[in-house]
């Protein structure tokens, strides 16, 4: 029974690529220098897709992938309706209010706090639970360039080293939450192919409690 794992292009899959060889798949494929878009691992009857990160969960909801592994601000983001099954533990970062520090904000004077982001679904559930009446500017990068050009009073965006923020004159205002790489399971999958999934899942669980 072939199962189906999507994979989320750039830093995320080189770690996943590791901890499952280290779960005894073959990922040599994945590894080759290639623009290939799809990789098997016959021996053990597996497929991976390498997709850009916000299509992880669009493909494990549609059951076209059994297991995803992408980072909790893109599920958070994607609001759809997948077993979250482990947290990998890394590609570890923050997700937070970042802007000018208490200074310069004084200066902010416009009656709706706007806040770019390219996670608005985020930004608008953090919002609301505190009760606060925002205008969302939807970006796709950079988001930092936001205050500077008085674009936005703030970004929610993810925090990773600060380095970007640091160099850019911005600062951490609030933290909405942490993040890190998760394993999502498709929710007809899990019961379809359960032979194939859940020994699978048990060895990650297993590598994962060696690390610690
Ligand atoms: C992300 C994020 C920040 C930066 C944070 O951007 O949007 O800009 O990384 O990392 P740091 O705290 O380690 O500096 P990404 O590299 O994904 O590029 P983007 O601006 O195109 O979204």
């Amino acid at each position: 029974m072939q199962i189906t794992i999507a994979l989320a292009k750039g830093r995320l899959a080189e770690m996943a690529e590791d901890l499952l060889e280290r779960c005894g798949l073959d990922v040599s494929e994945l590894r080759e220098d290639s623009r290939k878009l799809v990789f098997y691992d016959r021996k053990n009857d597996v497929r991976y897709l390498l997709v850009k990160p916000t299509d992880v969960p669009v493909y494990v909801d549609h059951g076209v992938a059994d297991l995803g592994v992408v980072g909790k601000d893109t599920l958070l983001e994607a609001g759809r309706p997948l077993y979250e099954m482990l947290d990998l533990r890394y590609g570890k970062c923050d997700i937070c209010v970042a802007g000018y520090a208490e200074k310069k904000r004084q200066e902010i004077t416009s009656a709706v706090t706007r806040v770019a982001t390219k996670y608005p679904r985020i930004a608008k559930m953090y919002y609301q639970q505190k009760g606060e009446n925002i205008e969302i500017i939807k970006l796709n990068g950079s988001i930092e360039l936001g205050p500077i050009l008085g674009l936005s009073d703030v970004i929610v965006d993810i925090v990773e080293s600060g380095r970007t923020l640091k160099e850019n004159g911005l600062s951490v205002l609030e933290t909405v939450c942490a993040v890190s790489a998760r394993l999502v399971v498709n929710r007809v999958s899990l019961k379809t192919k359960y032979e194939a999934i859940a020994p699978l899942i048990a060895k990650m669980k297993e590598e994962l409690e060696a690390e610690k």
